[in-house]
């Protein structure tokens, strides 16, 4: 069965860090035609109705036709403690983290959160999730069947530490290796489901660890990798520390075959030139959480700068680091932090970061992150009149940037109207 939605739409047609806003079409009556949870076609709404006649119609009137959020780095074991107060990483890792993510030994919970977090992203309009689980191997099971279950397209892998957690948390060199070989045989592309091999950082893992990860990668390349890097100066100390043969922080990664064009690397605050330079060279994903940034006081992500140099930019709200589980939150926070950096981000980069950038860092471009024939419906429809103080705000607009601006800054999951995966309605 066809179904036709008609409403606003909003279409990329280029990367608008490199062409500008005018990199996009807007239709304030398009259409978006869905079949067998694929879009076959989008264009003007009387075209595609004359075209279609037998299709079922959904019209969303003034609604904002988007592709659902991509969320390129989160911890959804993190759920339950989000918001945790007053410590900066090292120590809210040790207080806050490390104790909540030891219940996921117990997969009921490990079920429980999986839920939960899929729920909420659902309700906030974001329909694909990359997320770190914990050292247990039901964490990641809990993850992709929850997943599956909501037809969700996700990206995920165990959480490896085997040193500097507590023992209840830790792994060693080759059960991470051996947990993770038989995770991607279980896992990786079934259904919607990308394996991403996962140290959590260089300070939790042994050199052995992560040589043992990096030859996992290469006996398994279509897989993808995540981890954090430089996110915070007493962070990136440790790890001189810890590695005293290294460059730099990414040369932990770099020497231990955990550096290449699938790798997804959160936060990248303080990069030193070198580490700049070989991320472009082999166009490895940088992720910007800014939301997490600011709230465990980690610094501010020089988006122009990694902009003019090329890298490939995803976006994401890094929860429970992240203070949110709206990636609508995440792109305000983005342009906050632009702004402190004397860079207005404007909102058509800003969407894009969250839809076409973070599908790109996730090689899942043309699957993901767009409303194009080909790719999956996995799309939003978004309120631009939410609340009274956006309504009124959205109304003096001149042109559809205007109009999206104030929910981007003061939305929440009121603004998401409705939320579809793959095609099916999961909320509204
Ligand atoms: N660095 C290592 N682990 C984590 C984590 O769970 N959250 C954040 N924000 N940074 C990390
Ligand atoms: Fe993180």
């Amino acid at each position: 069965m066809m179904t036709l939605h008609l409403g606003q739409t909003l279409t990329f047609t280029g990367d608008p860090f490199r062409e500008g806003p005018s990199a996009t079409t807007h239709s304030s009556r398009g259409a978006v035609l869905v079949e067998g949870g694929r879009v076959i076609e989008t264009g003007e709404a009387d075209a595609l109705r004359a075209a279609h006649p037998q299709a079922d119609v959904r019209d969303h009137g003034d609604g904002l036709i988007l592709p659902g959020f991509v969320d390129a780095h989160m911890h959804y074991p993190q759920t339950a403690m989000i918001a945790s107060w007053g410590k900066r990483l090292i120590d809210w890792l040790n207080s806050y983290t490390f104790p909540e993510e030891g219940k996921f030994a117990d997969r009921a919970y490990a079920d429980e959160i999986a839920a939960r977090t899929l729920d909420l992203a659902i309700a906030n309009g974001t329909t694909a999730l990359t997320s770190f689980c914990t050292i247990h191997p039901g964490s990641v099971d809990a993850f992709f069947a929850a997943a599956e279950a909501r037809g969700m397209a996700g990206f995920a892998g165990k959480t490896c530490m085997d040193r500097n957690a507590p023992d209840y948390l830790s792994d060693t060199a080759q059960s991470a290796h051996d947990d993770s070989k038989t995770l991607i045989e279980r896992w990786h592309g079934k259904g919607r489901a990308t394996y991403v091999i996962t140290p959590r950082f260089s300070p939790t893992s042994s050199p052995e660890q992560l040589g043992a990860l990096g030859a996992l990668w290469v006996a398994n390349p279509t897989c993808l990798m995540q981890t954090h890097l430089s996110e915070q100066v007493d962070e990136i100390d440790w790890v001189k520390g810890l590695y005293p043969q290294a460059r730099d922080y990414l040369d932990t990664y770099e020497a231990h075959g955990l550096l290449g064009e699938r790798g997804l690397y959160g936060h990248a605050i303080h990069l030193e030139p070198r580490e700049a330079d070989r991320l472009r060279e082999v166009g490895a994903g940088l992720v910007h959480c800014p939301t997490s940034n600011t709230f465990i006081g980690s610094g501010l992500f020089d988006m122009a700068a990694r902009v003019a140099e090329g890298q490939r930019i995803g976006l994401a709200s890094d929860t429970g680091g992240g203070s949110s589980f709206s990636m609508l939150r995440v792109m305000g926070a983005a342009y906050e932090i632009g702004q402190l950096k004397r860079n207005p981000i404007h909102p058509a980069q800003l969407l894009w970061l969250a839809t076409e950038g973070s599908a790109r860092v996730l090689h899942a471009q043309g699957e993901i992150g767009r409303l194009a024939p080909g790719s999956a419906a996995d799309m939003i429809v978004l309120d631009l009149a939410s609340t009274p103080a956006i309504a009124q705000r959205s109304a003096l607009a001149s042109d559809i940037w205007e109009a999206l601006f104030p929910t981007i800054m003061m939305g929440d999951d009121r603004a998401i109207a409705k939320t579809y995966v793959a095609g099916r309605q999961m909320k509204g």
